[in-house]
């Protein structure tokens, strides 16, 4: 069993590729922050302890994450491995996750902090089957109706505006970038250029996973 990381900024595109590349690599995308959001929803303990975290733009504490992915590898479609979307964000999880899974590349998707406001603040997603879109950059191709199942609920986050995105760039470049360093030691940290078509972005991880 091999999992694979998506790595980058608030902003930078994994979601968009993870929803891209899971085809390809038959691994299930487990990102935490859609996992917090749906704690947040159904108001459970994880959920209430994660909300004033996350509306702030903090991370939430590492030992609240590592107990959440801890339990969600044990799900049978995740026996193969899995493509972490967002985690591990500190060094801490990092350390965490080299003990439960064997990670065989972790996908920086770098894109520099003046692009990310823009990314962040013209976000939607389908609340159906969490495609991601944008006002400007990736629009659907129907007005109102999403390209990956044909819903019409389109949802913007409630941290996605410019205030809480400055709170989450500051959080990436302080506990989560040292990250970078970590994984490049071990020989397995791959950069990608995100600042391009989509397209593009998507054939050059598909390339560095071969
Ligand atoms: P999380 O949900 O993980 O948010 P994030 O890391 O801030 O990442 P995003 O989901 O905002 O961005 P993305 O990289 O997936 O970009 P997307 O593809 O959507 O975390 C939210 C919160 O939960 C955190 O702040 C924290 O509080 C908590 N949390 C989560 N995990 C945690 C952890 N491990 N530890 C502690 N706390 C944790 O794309 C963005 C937009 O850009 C979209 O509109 C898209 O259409 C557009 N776009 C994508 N690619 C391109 C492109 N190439 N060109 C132009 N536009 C593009």
């Amino acid at each position: 069993m091999s999992s694979i990381v998506l790595f980058g900024p608030p902003g930078a595109g994994k979601g968009t590729q993870a929803q891209r590349i899971m085809d390809s690599t038959g691994l299930p995308q487990v990102s935490t922050g859609d996992m917090l959001r749906a704690a947040v929803a159904a108001g459970t303990p994880t959920g209430m302890e994660a909300k004033n975290y996350m509306e702030s733009g903090q991370l939430v504490p590492d030992e609240v994450i590592i107990n959440l992915i801890r339990d969600r590898v044990q799900d049978t479609d995740a026996s193969n491995g899995v493509m972490f979307d967002g985690f591990p964000r500190t060094v801490a999880q990092a350390e965490a996750l080299a003990e439960i899974t064997e990670v065989s590349h972790v996908i920086a998707i770098e894109v520099p902090d003046g692009r990310i406001v823009e990314r962040i603040c013209g976000r939607y997603t389908c609340g159906d089957c969490s495609a991601v879109f944008h006002d400007t950059f990736n629009p659907s191709n129907v007005e109102g109706v999403c390209d990956s199942c044909g819903g019409n609920d389109f949802k913007r986050r409630a941290d996605d505006n410019a205030n809480t995105v400055l709170s989450r760039l500051s959080a990436y470049h302080e506990q989560t970038s040292p990250l970078a360093e970590w994984y490049d030691q071990r020989g397995i940290f791959f950069r990608i250029d995100g600042d391009r078509a989509i397209d593009e972005i998507t054939e050059d991880i598909l390339r560095a996973l071969k």
